[in-house]
C-alpha cells in the first residue's frame, strides 16, 4: 500500500485570520483540496488520510464531499504539533490493517498544494530504495548558524545547505517503529520525521523538489500562489 498523509491539523497564526490557511479557498478551489487532488492525480496513491485540528473534522468532510471524488480518503484528528498529527495517521493506519514491509507513507504539508507528478514519484522510488526520502531544493542564500541569535557559530559551505519541503515519505513500518519508541521530550524536540530518522541514525535520501513547491505560511504567499496557478494554467 501507499499511504498520503495530509497534515493540516495547524492553527496558521502567521498568516491570520478566521480560516486556517489551509482551508483558503485560491482561485477557486480551497488549498487543501488543491494538496489532495494532487495526490489522487498521481495515480499512486492507495489511501489519504488528512489529520485536521479536532474542530475542522466535519468542515473538512464536507468539503471532500463537495470536491473529490476518489473514495480512499479519511479523515482524523490531528494533534497538538506536527509529529503528533502525523503519528495519529501512524496509529489509525495500524488500527486499519495490518503494515507490511512494502508499505510507504508520503507525509504532505497541507499548505504544498504544488507538488507534482514527479516530485511524488522519485518519493516513493526513494523509499524503494533507501527507505526514506525528504524533498529538498538547494539553498540560495548562505545559511549562518548562531545559538544565541547574536553572533555567528559557524557558516557551512552553501553547496552543502537544503531547504526541506514536503513530501517526506518513508516504509511505514520503520517510522511507526520509531514513532512508538519515542520518548515526550523527543516529540518536543525533533518538529518533523526526517529529525527523527536522523537523529536515530536512519538514512534519509534527498528528493529534488521544485521552487513552486512553496508551504503557504504569510499572507504575502497567497499572490505568490496566484501566479503559480495561473501560470500553470498557461502551460
Ligand atoms: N500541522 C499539523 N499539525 C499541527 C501543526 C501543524 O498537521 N499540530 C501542519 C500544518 O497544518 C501545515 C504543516 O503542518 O500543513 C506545516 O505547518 P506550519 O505552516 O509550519 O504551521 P502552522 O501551525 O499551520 O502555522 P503557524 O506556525 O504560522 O501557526
Amino acid at each position: 500500500m501507499i499511504y498520503a498523509a495530509v497534515l493540516a491539523g495547524g492553527s496558521g497564526l502567521r498568516m491570520g485570520g478566521d480560516l486556517p490557511k489551509q482551508f483558503l479557498n485560491i482561485c477557486g478551489r480551497p488549498v487543501i483540496i488543491r494538496s489532495i487532488d494532487a495526490f489522487i492525480k498521481s495515480g499512486k496513491t492507495d489511501m489519504i488520510y488528512v489529520a485536521v485540528s479536532a474542530s475542522y473534522t466535519e468542515y473538512m468532510r464536507e468539503l471532500i464531499n463537495k470536491y473529490i471524488q476518489f473514495k480512499n480518503i479519511k479523515v482524523i484528528c490531528g494533534g497538538g504539533n506536527r509529529n503528533e498529527t502525523l503519528y495519529n495517521v501512524l496509529e489509525s493506519i495500524k488500527k486499519e490493517r495490518e503494515v507490511s514491509d512494502e508499505d510507504i507513507i508520503l507525509t504532505h504539508d497541507a499548505v504544498r498544494p504544488f507538488i507534482d507528478d514527479r516530485i511524488i514519484n522519485e518519493n516513493i522510488e526513494a523509499v524503494k530504495k533507501y527507505g526514506a526520502g525528504n524533498t529538498v531544493i538547494p539553498a540560495v542564500d548562505t545559511i549562518l548558524q548562531s545559538s544565541d541569535g547574536k553572533f555567528i557559530d559557524s557558516i557551512p559551505l552553501r553547496s552543502t545547505m537544503f531547504h526541506g519541503q514536503t513530501p517526506q515519505s518513508f516504509s511505514v513500518k520503520k517510522i511507526t517503529e520509531l514513532y512508538e519508541n519515542m520518548t515526550p521530550e523527543e516529540f518536543e524536540q525533533y518538529t518533523d520525521a526526517c529529525s527523527v530518522f536522523v537523529a536515530k541514525g536512519e538514512k534519509v535520501c534527498l528528493v529534488q523538489g521544485s521552487r513552486d513547491n512553496i508551504k503557504l505560511t504569510y499572507p504575502e504567499d497567497i499572490e505568490k500562489a496566484e501566479s503559480i496557478i495561473k501560470s500553470k494554467e498557461q502551460d
